[in-house]
Order: C-alpha cells, then sequence, then structure tokens
C-alpha cells in the first residue's frame, strides 16, 4: 500500500483506490509498477514481477513503455512471468498471450529475453503437469514474486482460477496447472477469438497459492460489468465460487484499483466518491 500517494480506503482489511476512469487506474498501476520495480531492484537487485493479460492492464503497460522510451524506467533488472497462457496454442499465434505480452510491453522495453516468462501453450499434453512445476520452481529460485497483478474476470476469476465448489482450503492450495473455462470466460473470449466455436476452451494458469503467495497483490478493474464481481469478491465471504474473493485472505498485502464504474455496487461508499478535489 505504500506504492500508493493518496485517497487510498480500507475494506474488508484490503487498500481500495478509486479513481474516476479506466486512464487513471492505467496510471495509479503503472505508478504502483514503477515503485515497486525501484523499491526491489534497490533493495535485492532485481525486481520479480507476476503480469496479467486481458484489456484492463493495457494502458498501464502503455504507460511503463511510455516512461522506458523517455529514459526514466529501464527493465534490465526486472524478471517477469505471466499469469496464463491458452492451451493448446502456437506462441505465435496472434491470440496467444505471448503473442499479447510481446505486443505490449516485453518487445518493447530493455527486459532480458531469459527473463520474460511464459506458460507455453504447445508443450505436449504428457508434459503439462512438468511444465507447471517447472514453471513455479523458476518462481522460487528467482525469489519468488514482489508483484501479482491481477484482472478479475465477471465471473470473480483471477487469471484462470474460475469458480468452483471447492472448499477454500483446497482452493488457496491449487497450483499452477490446466483448467477447463468457465461458461462466462469463454463468451468474453469471443471478443478475442471472434466466434464461440473459436475459444480454446482450457488453458494452463498459475495457481490460487502461487498468486496468494506475492509480497504484493495489485487488482485491476474497470467498467460496469465488473461491478458485481468486484463487490463480491471485496465485500462477499471468502469462497472459491468467487476466486477473487480468496484474496481477502490474504488482506494486508493486496490493494484494488477501481475507476468509478467497477466500484459502484460497493456499498457504504459516499456517493460521490472519490472526493472531486
Ligand atoms: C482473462 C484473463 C485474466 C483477466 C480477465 C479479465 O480471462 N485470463 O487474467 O484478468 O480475462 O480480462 P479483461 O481485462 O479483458 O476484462
Amino acid at each position: 500500500m505504500s506504492h500508493f500517494a493518496r485517497d487510498v480506503i480500507p475494506l474488508a482489511n484490503m487498500g481500495v483506490l478509486i479513481l474516476p476512469d479506466a486512464q487513471a487506474v492505467s496510471l495509479a498501476a503503472a505508478e504502483a509498477i514503477e515503485a515497486i520495480i525501484r523499491e526491489a531492484t534497490a533493495t535485492r537487485g532485481r525486481a520479480v514481477l507476476g503480469l496479467a493479460t486481458g484489456s484492463t492492464p493495457e494502458g498501464a503497460y502503455a504507460r511503463l513503455v511510455e516512461r522506458h522510451s523517455a529514459g526514466e524506467l529501464s527493465f534490465r533488472d526486472v524478471t517477469t512471468y505471466n499469469l496464463d497462457e491458452y492451451y493448446p496454442i502456437s506462441p505465435a499465434d496472434p491470440r496467444s498471450y505471448r503473442t499479447y505480452m510481446h505486443r505490449h510491453l516485453l518487445g518493447r522495453v530493455d527486459i532480458a529475453p531469459n527473463r520474460a516468462h511464459l506458460l507455453d501453450g504447445s508443450v505436449p499434453e504428457s508434459a503439462i503437469a512438468e511444465h507447471c512445476a517447472a514453471f513455479e520452481g523458476w518462481i522460487a529460485s528467482d525469489g519468488g514474486l514482489d508483484l501479482q497483478l491481477l484482472g478479475i474476470g465477471r465471473n470473480g476469476h483471477i487469471g484462470f482460477n474460475e469458480p468452483c465448489g471447492l472448499s477454500v482450503d483446497e482452493a488457496r492450495r491449487l497450483r499452477t496447472r490446466l483448467v477447463e473455462l468457465h461458461p462466462v470466460t469463454r463468451a468474453d473470449a469471443v471478443r478475442d477469438f471472434g466466434s464461440a466455436e473459436a475459444v480454446i476452451p482450457t488453458a494452463l494458469t498459475l495457481g490460487v497459492a502461487t498468486i496468494l503467495a506475492a509480497r504484493s497483490i495489485v487488482i485491476l478493474a474497470t467498467g460496469s460489468h465488473k461491478a458485481g464481481a468486484v463487490a463480491a469478491a471485496l465485500t462477499g465471504p471468502i469462497t472459491a465460487e468467487v476466486p477473487a474473493s480468496l484474496l481477502q485472505s490474504v488482506a494486508p498485502r493486496v490493494t484494488w484499483i477501481l475507476d468509478r464504474s467497477a466500484a459502484s455496487a460497493l456499498p457504504g461508499l459516499p456517493a460521490a466518491w472519490p472526493p472531486i478535489n
């Protein structure tokens, strides 16, 4: 929370920053990421970031690229691990998260190619478990994640950890693995795949346990279509049916950055929050 200068309000012991619009969310997210890079590289000589895809973080990545192009920010000492990837998918497929990350950030900053890691949608089926375990091993050998950046699905998913009937304890122990996508997630993916039939229905995702272990977690949401999931995750019970609610169990390490629309179903906020300065 020290990465945010202002206006962070506590909710379920988590920090919540509510901003006027999506652009302000992107700027605040980029500021937080930059602060974490600076702090971690100053104290440990490197920063290890868990990154997310989707439309929500695009603006934050654009801002980080701008900072890099202006000579203000280097990724020389940064290592990244991405949250998820469709499976099976070719790394060169324009719809792969590998392509997304290359286009929005990794191909536009000075990160070393062997420090930018994504789950590989082209490993043979027989090697999935080994690949997922190796990915977690790389994160551990890098000293764990300084930051996990997250978006949230309309169904409350984080990464591709989808709503499910597991107990909270079981859900909190989920590791990196192959998953089936929830119908709401598949419906939302039509935007990227063009038709329902074309959506790849399975994916690899970092596990809940790995996400919750990050030293700092920043979760972004913009738009009224996220308001229900945001309210359930922040103010509802901790349940595997709303995977983002599991963040409540590591509350002091979590900051939500929301625009007014995504925050609109939160109970008890002043009608005109955030205050106009
Ligand atoms: C995808 C990703 C998630 C992301 C979510 C929200 O399913 N796997 O990591 O947070 O969608 O996407 P968007 O930001 O486009 O709403």
